[in-house]
């Protein structure tokens, strides 16, 4: 047909288009999910391949895992390798997994530019002669029930790294603020002071929407100094809240899950780090999963599950190190200067809304460059976009970092389908949790953060004694500082200061 442009519109036409379009947007409104209730959960120190890689051969055969062929030398000299596994169970020993550590595990030496993710067996070679095979082996899925039936039912991330190749703190930094401030090991006056860049917390704040962090132990949040704001001390709770404020359909915008990070008896630690049970970490995802589908937040919410680093344990993928942008300009301490510009080792990502398709597996982003990879600071810059936050973004590493929403995107309408009740997770240790142990670096740390929260000065010394704490003492410290840190907190808002 033919239109000539002195033709007046026809009103008929007219109206039909513009029922069309009131039609058009109505589904379209109806079908876009309006996701304001997200949830974070951090674990601690595993590789993507440990946990997850065999998922490859029993679940879904588009996930980037093991074929079992991955192998690593056990050095230059002696090229006799030590292969993957899939007989991963409780594991004691702590694989190495600082910034040097990392250095020769995706080298394969002290130094080099192109990863190739070969030296994790000459590098466990350097602590013991049994630890090779610990950090090759990785866990069968039949372990992992709860992992097994996310990944699934929901999406999983198959290509995410930590955001540096090193340890725990400076990757619990990023999670939040796109960047580690230039940490890439643990600055105790940092941890100490608090660190003091911008966080997704603050622009939440900031745009009227509100937060919550529910704690097991001491919540490592309160290492930004900003965290540690009186204002901000009513949104701190023990982690039986969560259950309560789900069930009552009150969680906020953002609610952030921390782990127990101390093994004591009858509180086992459940944050997955190697020496602590598997099988808690699981039951705590299983808990927190199943409280969110019981609650009438659920048609709107997000759980998002990572790890903070890889914790020496393989993982096949290259990490990558082209056009990774340091986020502000710092650069890490000596000697190595640490520039940025590289990611970490890939560490296990799952995601979990009604609004995913099941059996999602997640690659590469596309974009918001041709090199942006997911990585932590994919999480403030998707909060960004999910929750409209019209703050600046956090760093120039979250403008970088691939987001997720079109995960959320791809359903015409919310699944009904998904499971109430996931698998019971079996233990992976028969002994008892070794609570007479010392402190690692990062409880140490956990116990000088409750010291300043307390105003003590007893750090991680006992005060009687000048010696070092156990795991129990230092336990029972942390949870004692933090409920005088919230009492004296509450005291002081009621007093109106
Ligand atoms: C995880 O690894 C870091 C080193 O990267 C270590 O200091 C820390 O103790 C580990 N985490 C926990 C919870 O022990
Ligand atoms: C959640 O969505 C389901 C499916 O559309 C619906 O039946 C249910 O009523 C919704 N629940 C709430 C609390 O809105």
């Amino acid at each position: 047909m033919k239109r000539s442009s002195s033709s007046k519109p026809n009103p008929t036409v007219l109206f039909h288009l513009f029922v069309l379009l009131l039609i058009h947007r109505r589904t379209g409104s109806n079908a876009q999910p309006e996701i304001n209730v997200v949830v974070i959960l951090v674990l601690e120190n595993r590789s993507f391949d440990h946990m997850l890689g065999w998922m490859k051969q029993s679940l879904n055969p588009s996930i980037n895992g093991l074929t079992g062929t991955e192998c690593n030398p056990r050095s230059a000299a002696d090229i006799s390798s030590i292969c993957v596994s899939d007989d991963a169970g409780f594991i004691d020993s702590d694989p190495g997994h600082s910034f040097e550590d990392v250095i020769q595990q995706v080298f394969g030496s002290t130094s080099g530019s192109v990863p190739s993710m070969s030296g994790f067996v000459s590098q466990a070679l350097t602590i013991s002669s049994t630890l090779p095979a610990t950090v090759m082996k990785c866990f069968s899925p039949e372990n992992l029930p709860v992992f097994s039936s996310l990944v699934g039912e929901y999406a999983v991330f198959d290509r995410w790294f930590s955001s540096i190749p090193g340890p725990t703190q400076p990757n619990r930094l990023f999670v939040y603020s796109a960047t580690s401030h230039g940490a890439t090991r643990h600055d105790p006056v940092d941890l100490l002071l608090g660190y003091p860049q911008k966080t997704i917390f603050d622009s939440l704040h900031d745009e009227g929407l509100d937060f919550a962090i529910y704690f097991e132990s001491l919540p490592t949040t309160l290492f930004y100094r900003n965290m540690r704001r009186l204002d901000f001390a009513p949104k701190f709770h023990w982690f039986p809240t969560f259950g309560k404020h789900a069930r009552e359909g009150k969680l906020p915008s953002l609610s952030v899950i921390e782990p127990r990070y101390f093994d004591v008896v009858g509180a086992e630690a459940d944050d997955d780090h190697p020496g602590h049970d598997v099988g808690n970490g699981q039951r705590l995802v299983k808990e927190v999963y199943e409280a969110l589908r019981a609650s009438p937040q659920w048609n709107r919410s997000l759980l998002i599950l990572t790890y903070d680093e890889h914790g020496g344990f393989y993982d096949h993928v290259e990490t990558p190190y082209v056009g990774v942008p340091n986020p502000d300009g710092l650069r890490g301490p000596p000697p190595f200067y640490f520039n940025f510009d590289r990611l970490g080792v890939r560490i296990p990502t799952i995601m979990v809304s009604p609004w995913i398709k099941k059996g999602t597996v997640v690659s590469r982003p596309n974009g918001p460059t041709t090199n942006s990879e997911y990585e932590h600071s994919s999480i403030p810059a998707t909060l960004k976009k999910l929750l409209g936050l019209k703050s600046d973004f956090l760093t120039k590493r979250d403008a970088w970092a691939g987001t997720f929403e079109h995960i959320l995107q791809e359903l015409s309408s919310l699944r009904t389908d998904c499971p109430e009740i996931l698998p019971d997770p079996l233990p992976t240790r028969s002994s008892e949790a070794k609570e007479d142990s010392f402190l690692s670096e990062f409880q140490a740390e956990l116990v000088d953060l409750a010291a300043v929260l307390n105003g003590d000065s007893v750090f991680n010394l006992r005060k009687d004694t000048g010696k070092q704490m156990t795991v129990k003492e230092a336990d029972a410290y942390v949870n004692f500082a933090m409920k005088n840190y919230m009492k004296a907190a509450r005291e002081a808002i009621d007093r109106g200061n």
